[in-house]
């Protein structure tokens, strides 16, 4: 069986969140999503719509997803790679060469974002500028 793994906050869920995890699932036979946790997002200076719970709850309704498991800090990669015996770590291309580091230990690959549209674009087009 093969593993794959991706991270994200995936707040606001859309479309382009749905197309990642379709071609992320679609590169072996089980998929892990490692997902940001409110205290993670704070880190990160990002505030989401939904919390933690909600957000983990809409992603493990999803197909293509078989398990959630949290992010909480930046260094937890490694760790997880291991433990969970992944095969193929994935990313948005955003990340592209961040992750290279992992490449002893699995596939890592960076897959193309889907154009026009992003959380941050959503909330934009909601609040205006103001929205972080
Ligand atoms: N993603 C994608 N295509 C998009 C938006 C996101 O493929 N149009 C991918 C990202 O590359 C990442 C995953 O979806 O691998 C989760 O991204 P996340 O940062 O949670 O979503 P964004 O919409 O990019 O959120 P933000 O605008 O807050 O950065």
């Amino acid at each position: 069986m093969k593993r794959v793994i991706t991270y994200g906050t995936y707040d606001l869920l859309h479309y382009g969140h749905i197309e990642l995890l379709r071609r992320a699932r679609e590169m072996g036979d089980y998929l892990i999503v490692a997902l940001s946790t409110d205290e993670f997002n704070r880190i990160k200076n990002k505030k989401s719509y939904y919390n933690f719970e909600q957000r983990k709850m809409m992603l493990e309704s999803i197909r293509f997803v078989d398990l959630v498991i949290p992010e909480s800090g930046w260094d937890q990669k490694k760790i997880d790679v291991e433990r969970y015996e992944i095969d193929t770590f994935v990313m948005g291309h955003d990340w592209e060469g961040e992750f290279d580091f992992l490449k002893d230990k699995c596939e890592v690959i960076y897959l193309n974002r889907t154009e026009g549209i992003s959380t941050t674009k959503i909330k934009k087009e909601l609040y205006g500028d103001n929205a972080k």
